[in-house]
């Protein structure tokens, strides 16, 4: 692929959690506009390596960089700040919050800061509301939910739910974002459907790092993939490397999942 700047470094990432490795000395390169997936069997560690790139847990050793910035255990919020986003495994949406009103609460990170500089100048305040639904728009266009705009996000389909969860990440203007099984539960036309949202975003110059299960999903989409096995790097590569590797087969793809 294109040899770009890489984005995010993991080197000898480790987390313990009490006496097992959850993840054991994982080094891992992501270079600008790749998709980048790992896959592994179940608790293999993917999550978890998620959890600790974004800092929701501490890392036991190693280092992440991101734009060749240590950001290693900076505060969660911090490292959405800039710009590496990330969605979870399940649904985290505002049920009873409008589509509107979740991209909304997305855009929120963005602007925060800004807003209270301007608290007393009510013409930015409007300005500043009008400049975020134009955005909030352009999201829920992006994402296909523009016809959903005021449905409670308690009654989007599971497909049109996950595509929400994937605004709210848009909406914080991430450089990487981060997916944790984005097809999980999808029909096969909803998978397409999300194979072709992640395109697009990735086509937008917003680097991606995904966790999947799906194989038909994995390998048609990413660039490189990354094998974990008991916390472990057992593999990396192009998909058709990844398919032929021996130790991937017996670790992972030869079982039926
Ligand atoms: N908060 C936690 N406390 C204790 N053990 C955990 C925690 N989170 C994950 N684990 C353990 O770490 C291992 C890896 O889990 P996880 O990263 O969720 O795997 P995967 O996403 O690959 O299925 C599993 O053995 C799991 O039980
Ligand atoms: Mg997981």
């Amino acid at each position: 692929m294109n040899q770009k700047n890489p984005i995010l470094e993991l080197s000898g990432v480790t987390k313990y959690f009490g006496g097992l490795a959850a993840v054991n000395d994982v080094s891992l390169s992501v270079s600008e506009g790749e998709i980048v997936g790992i896959i592994g069997p179940n608790g293999a560690g993917k999550t978890t390596v998620f959890n600790l790139v974004s800092s929701v847990y501490k890392l036991t050793h190693g280092t992440v960089k991101f734009n060749n910035e240590d950001i290693t255990n900076l505060k969660p919020h911090r490292v959405a700040a800039k710009g590496l986003v990330r969605t979870f495994q399940a649904n985290v949406l505002f049920k009873d919050f409008t589509v509107l009103e979740n991209i909304l609460v997305g855009c929120q990170l963005q602007v925060e800061t800004s807003m209270f500089m301007d608290l007393f100048n009510f013409r930015t305040v409007r300005a500043q509301r009008e400049k975020i639904h134009a955005v909030a728009d352009n999201i829920m266009e992006f994402v296909g939910l523009k016809n959903y705009r005021d449905e409670l996000a308690q009654n989007l389909a599971h497909g049109h739910q996950r595509m929400l969860g994937i605004g709210i990440a848009m909406a914080s203007h991430p450089q990487l974002i981060m997916l944790d099984e984005p097809v999980s539960g999808m029909n096969n036309e909803e998978k397409s459907e999300m194979m072709t949202l992640i395109r697009k975003i990735r086509d937008r110059g917003i680097t991606v790092l995904l966790v999947e299960h799906d194989m038909r999903v994995v390998m048609g989409l990413c660039d490189r993939v990354a094998v974990l096995n008991f916390g472990t790097k057992i593999a990396e590569g192009v998909p058709e490397e990844i398919q032929n590797n021996a130790s991937v087969i017996e670790a992972y793809l030869g079982a039926d999942d």
